[in-house]
């Protein structure tokens, strides 16, 4: 097995790097993925939820694996990880230019959360460049969206103009992945059902969609009890998990992965990546995939 690596990158500080990365890796690791999540960041913010998670839990319990690393050491420990798992998460620090290029460069997505303000968008450019420089996809994904659209309808806007994906599925200012974060939670076990659960099991959805089938969408096994966060022991099932992915899903999850790879390819071959095919499976994959259209342009 080979993992996908998805390095979470923003030069912008506080744009929501580590809260995604812990919510997500929960998300997908609920999916039935295996996921190990790895903390390149010295501020060390996902290493102690993880801590928490791991006292909450216990060492063997907590449905990822975790491993932190910095500077020059980071590249070799992703590759080590990468043979054992289907996922990797990278969560890296807002600066450290240097860092997080080596990070950027051993991954094959860059997920790249941004604030719907104008000073937010504008300052995803360098990382967004970075990723370019180094071939690597990129996918945006709006973070902390307030509730009153206007604003945000104009960035989303905006970015759409960006050489990169663009996530349909975009995460609300939820102060329960806060507080589910500082608690070593995954806000999908610790608050099912809730607006802010379904976000975010919602872009993990999307990002499956754009890897090598290797990832799954599926309950990590029929019939598997969820954990009870509040009472630290498993709990019945709600109800019978689905079996399959949709056959509309999987399309769309194939269509997406193969704009990806076409997009992979002509920027392996220096060419500008512009799909000739878009998704139109919108239920699933309303993704805006990787585009030639820039602001320099
Ligand atoms: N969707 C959200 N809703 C509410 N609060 C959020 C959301 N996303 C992040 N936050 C909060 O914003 C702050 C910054 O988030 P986080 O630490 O994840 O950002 P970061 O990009 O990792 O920051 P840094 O660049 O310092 O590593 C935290 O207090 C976090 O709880
Ligand atoms: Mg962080």
């Amino acid at each position: 097995m080979t993992a996908t690596i998805i390095a979470i990158a923003q030069r912008k500080g506080g744009a929501g790097k580590t809260t995604l990365a812990a919510h997500l890796g929960v998300a997908l690791a609920a999916m039935g993925n295996q996921v190990a999540l790895i903390d390149t960041d010295p501020q060390a913010s996902l290493s102690g939820w993880h801590r928490r998670r791991k006292a909450r839990l216990g060492g063997g319990e907590t449905g990822l694996a975790f491993a932190a690393t910095t500077g020059w050491r980071a590249p070799g420990e992703i590759q080590r990880r990468a043979c054992d798992y289907d996922i990797l998460l990278v969560d890296s620090p807002a600066s450290a230019d240097s860092e997080v290029r080596r990070v950027i460069k051993s991954a094959g997505l860059v997920l790249i959360p941004v604030q719907p303000s104008p000073v937010d968008v504008w300052a995803t450019l360098p990382t967004l460049e970075m990723a370019q420089r180094e071939r690597v996809p990129a996918l945006l994904a709006l973070n902390r969206v307030p509730a009153r659209a206007s604003l945000t309808a104009s960035m989303r806007e905006e970015l759409a103009h960006y050489n990169a994906g663009l996530a349909a599925s975009s995460i609300g200012n939820r102060v329960a992945l806060a507080a589910a974060f500082a608690e070593g939670w995954g806000i999908t076990e610790c608050a099912q059902g809730s607006l802010a659960a379904e976000e975010i099991a919602a872009l993990a959805t999307e990002l499956l969609a754009l890897l090598p089938s290797s990832a799954r969408a599926l309950p990590r096994h029929e019939g598997d009890a969820e954990l009870d966060p509040a009472l630290g022991k498993p709990k019945e099932a709600a109800g019978p998990p689905p079996n399959e992915i949709s056959p509309s899903a999987e399309k769309a999850r194939k269509r997406a992965g193969a704009i990806l790879m076409a997009a992979l390819d002509a920027m392996a071959a220096g060419k500008p990546t512009v799909p000739e095919d878009l998704p139109d499976d919108a239920e699933t994959t309303t993704l805006i995939p990787l585009t030639s259209r820039s602001k320099s342009t």
